[in-house]
């Protein structure tokens, strides 16, 4: 008798787990990307997007593409300081497909840019990075979009991470339950526990560079404006590992190629800072094998 009580209360207290993972929400908006790949040479891979759809052409034909190689950069001390108003909010975060993305459910603060007001609308991760320093990969990057209300204009902050040193990151070590639960999931969302307080995201003692580009998805859109935050931030393996599993058979990597720089110029700003930053450029690549 006492026993079947236990196994009643028992089965109440699953009934209630449950209850409660079914919190999975439904789509929440934005583009899942269904109709591309990365990689190089597939059929609809980075180097056919411009044709895939009529309003992707840009992807192919703009002058103004992202990612790029951040190699030589102007200093600018008029750029200033960033100075975000960002607060801690109610989050989801979303496997599209592609990419994790987390987005807050209520408006979060701003980020003043050049004169514009632009809100932080959603952020996602990308592994390897997009962007690379003087030819070279680092191991992720976070974009956190941010989106002017009345021209509808973005403005994308990058932070770089690397798992050289095998810190972890507390953002990241944050997140990584849910990418791990949404491993696989393409559509699927969950609210993140608490809220999500991107305050410290972005880290005020370093520099960063600035240029004009695009969407690094389709349909590419040019008029987005860069800031690629200069100190290289630290992750573990596994946190970088975790958001490389949005499908969960094989790590796959979500970074389109490196575009033209064209005529466009990278300014760099730091306090204080009157150089460039002195970063070598990458070693040569060793030779392709000859013709056997
Ligand atoms: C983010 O969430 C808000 C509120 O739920 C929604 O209106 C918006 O479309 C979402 N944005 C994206 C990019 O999914
Ligand atoms: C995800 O959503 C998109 C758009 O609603 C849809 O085209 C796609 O088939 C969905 N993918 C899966 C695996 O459910
Ligand atoms: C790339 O390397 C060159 C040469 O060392 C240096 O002048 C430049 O500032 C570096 N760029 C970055 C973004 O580190």
């Amino acid at each position: 008798m006492a026993r079947r009580r236990n196994n009643v209360v028992a089965l109440a207290i699953l009934v209630v787990i449950f209850a409660s993972c079914a919190r999975y929400a439904s789509a929440v908006g934005g583009t899942p990307h269904s109709d591309f790949s990365y990689k190089v040479g597939d059929p609809d891979g980075p180097d056919k997007w411009a044709t895939l759809q009529k309003d992707w052409a840009i992807c192919g034909s703009g002058k103004k593409q992202s990612p790029i190689d951040v190699a030589k950069v102007e200093v600018s001390k008029d750029l200033g300081p960033l100075e975000p108003t960002y607060k801690a909010r109610a989050a989801v975060v979303q496997n599209r497909g592609h990419d994790f993305m987390l987005n807050w459910t209520a408006r979060n603060g701003d980020l003043s840019i050049e004169g514009k007001k632009y809100t932080l609308l959603q952020v996602h991760w990308h592994a390897p990075s997009e962007h690379t320093v003087n030819g070279t990969h680092l191991d992720a990057e976070m974009h956190m979009v941010h989106e002017e209300s009345a021209t509808k204009s973005k403005a994308v902050v990058a932070v770089l991470f690397s798992t050289k040193a095998g810190t972890p990151s507390k953002l990241l070590g944050d997140l990584k339950p849910y990418f791990e639960r949404l491993s696989g999931k393409t559509n699927d969302t969950e609210e993140v526990k608490g809220t999500v307080d991107p305050s410290t995201w972005i880290d005020k003692a370093s520099g960063y560079y600035r240029y004009e580009g695009s969407l690094t998805t389709p349909p590419c859109t040019e008029g987005v404006l860069w800031t690629i935050m200069s100190k290289v931030e630290d992750a573990s393996k596994e946190e970088v590992d975790s958001i490389d599993r949005v499908k969960k058979s094989s790590t796959q990597p979500n970074a389109r190629p490196t575009q033209k720089i064209n005529s466009r110029i990278i300014r760099y700003y730091k306090a204080g800072a009157t150089e460039a930053p002195a970063s070598a450029p990458a070693p040569a690549p060793a030779p392709a094998p000859g013709p056997t």
